[in-house]
């Protein structure tokens, strides 16, 4: 058993994906191989060792062992045309070392705005600190990216659905005009996963994800992943290496487990994330639905022609009401969790104000925000949650 080239279904990848015989040796997942020191036969033997590549070959812990390789080598499986995975021990050192391969003191970066905000605090902290300057752009530019391409311009780094707002951008019409400009183009796929946009295929040049969330799947891991385009995967190892970057054993274990059901998870995430979102379009306190599936989103016609799916991950703008209506809306919730992250089996809501995070770009919403993650519960207990929760907040509006 082991990765097949024959085309098949995303169910059949992630179950077949990074089992080499190897690294399983018979058994049906590679075990967890804890490493620090490997030993040597002879001092001729260790010299020898270290004047080779430590690709898929024990050297030392840090370099991995079967089960990071067979994680690394999953994920690279999943993205068409990739040339290798490195993992991270959480997604922002993921983004963080994807953006150190990339950029030197001088260079100016373009950021959307609508990014995660650790990745902003990175922009303007670490790479502000090593004189690498950062330009925001509208998540909506699409080929207007062009415009804003300078000499020091070195990457465009995209986030698409963006963080709490979902807008969708036109991540092909920025490859192109990267490409033709010879900027390198560094996208946060985590809401999407290879599964509903295989980035790399779709031509970009790194490819990162919160292992946390979708690969992982139970919300009891950190870790993360830059998926590189040929040409890219040497910078990105080196760096990682000289960052003393290693994902455990054991994390990346449960990451390939939890691989193994992303693709029946996230199919179950969509249709019940679909259900209620469209349940939460009728209610007369929801202002607006920010899911890309439906058209009130930003970029929504991109995503009808980019992404083969969505996830669970949305957001509604409440009618009216104010910071402490939507806090009884969120307590009065009793299947939602409260707490940040997502992508695990449970659901979460948490406000969002993605105001607080943007500098080139406003938002003017009709009321507060909620970010939804739906989990794997039955949707109908889950809008029964969510119709105590309206009937809260309404009476707290007034
Ligand atoms: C879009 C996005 N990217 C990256 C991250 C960071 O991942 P981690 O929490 O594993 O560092 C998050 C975490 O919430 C996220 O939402």
């Amino acid at each position: 058993m082991s990765d097949t080239n024959k085309p098949v279904g995303d169910a059949t990848k992630v179950v077949l994906a990074g089992r080499r015989p190897e690294w399983t040796q018979g058994i049906v997942s590679p075990p967890v191989w804890r490493a620090s020191t490997i030993l040597y036969d002879s001092v001729g033997h260790l010299r020898e060792s270290a004047t080779k590549d430590t690709h898929h070959r024990l050297f030392y812990g840090r370099k991995g062992t079967p089960t990071q390789w067979s994680l690394a080598d999953a994920l690279t499986s999943l993205e068409p045309g990739a040339e290798g995975t490195f993992l991270y021990c959480s997604g922002v050192a993921a983004i963080a070392a994807a953006l150190l391969s990339v950029l030197s003191p001088g260079d100016e970066l373009l950021l959307v705005d609508s990014a995660y905000d650790p990745t902003r605090g990175m922009a303007g902290g670490l790479l502000k600190r090593f004189g690498i300057t950062t330009r925001y752009y509208d998540p909506m530019i699409g080929a207007g990216i062009a415009d804003l391409i300078g000499d020091k311009t070195r990457a465009i780094f995209m986030e698409s659905p963006g963080s709490l707002s979902f807008e969708v951008q036109d991540v092909p019409a920025i490859v192109a005009a990267a490409k033709a400009r010879g900027v390198t183009t560094l996208l946060d796929n985590t809401w999407a996963t290879p599964l509903f946009f295989p980035a790399i295929e779709r031509g970009v040049d790194l490819t990162i994800l919160a292992g946390t969330k979708y690969v992982v799947g139970h919300s009891d891991v950190m870790l993360g992943s830059v998926t590189a385009a040929p040409g890219h995967f040497k910078k990105l190892r080196e760096t990682s290496f000289q960052l003393g970057q290693v994902a455990s054993p054991d994390d990346c274990w449960l990451g390939s487990r939890g691989l193994r059901t992303m693709a029946v998870r996230l199919a179950q995430h969509q249709s019940s994330a679909l259900t209620i979102a469209k349940w939460l379009q009728g209610r007369p306190e929801v202002a607006q639905v920010l899911h890309p599936a439906l058209p009130d989103c930003p970029g929504h016609d991109l995503f009808v022609r980019d992404f083969k799916g969505s996830s669970g991950l949305f957001s509604f703008v409440l009618n009216g009401g104010d910071e402490a209506s939507r806090a009884a809306l969120i307590d009065t919730l009793q299947l939602f969790g409260i707490g940040y992250s997502w992508g695990g089996f449970e659901s979460l809501a948490i406000p969002a104000d993605p105001q607080r995070y943007r500098s080139v770009t406003k938002r003017d919403a009709a009321g507060p925000m909620v970010r939804l993650q739906i989990g794997l519960e039955d949707p109908a207990d889950l809008i029964a949650d969510l119709e105590a929760g309206l009937d809260a907040f309404r009476q707290a509006r007034g």
